[in-house]
């Protein structure tokens, strides 16, 4: 018989994981001054949204696109400036919720380094030019 790796999902054991992750997340967002202003007021729709994308993308039901369609993730996020700090900001706050939400290896590391690149993807803006007085 075939070899077929697991998902993220399965070794996770489906989305209540990333539901906690993603609770864990936008609590952080909430106090960063940085990526507050970018999200609307109320949170949950976003909630909804990045929780169904990331199951999804990691292996669960296609529930995202049946309601969204195609990702297309970075023409979505050319409206918000994301520069490397706002980068920075994201891909610490989302690390740090894998954590809290006590995801273990390997599933752990397959996310971060997913993150840590579709997060560089998404950078659209140069950073603040510095000026020394
Ligand atoms: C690099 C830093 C990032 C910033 C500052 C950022 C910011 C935002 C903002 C402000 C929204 C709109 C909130 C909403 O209405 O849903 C959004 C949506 C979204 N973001 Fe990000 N994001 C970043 C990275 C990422 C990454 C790496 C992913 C994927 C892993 C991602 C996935 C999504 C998804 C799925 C949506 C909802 C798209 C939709 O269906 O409309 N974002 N993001």
């Amino acid at each position: 018989m075939a070899y077929t790796p697991k998902s993220v999902f399965e070794l996770i054991g489906g989305a209540e994981p990333i539901a906690a992750m993603v609770e864990s997340f936008y609590a952080a967002v909430v106090d960063d001054p940085v990526l507050r202003p970018m999200y609307p007021a109320d949170l949950e729709p976003p909630k909804r949204r990045l929780a169904l994308f990331l199951v999804q993308f990691f292996g669960g039901p296609s529930t995202y696109s049946q309601e969204r369609g195609h990702p297309r993730l970075r023409m979505r996020h050319v409206p918000f400036p994301i520069d490397q700090r706002a980068r920075d900001n994201w891909l610490r706050h989302m690390l740090q919720a894998i954590d809290d939400a006590g995801i273990d290896e390997p599933a752990r590391s397959r996310m971060r380094e997913y993150f840590e690149r579709a997060s560089a993807f998404l950078i659209n803006r140069a950073d603040p030019v510095q000026i020394d007085d």
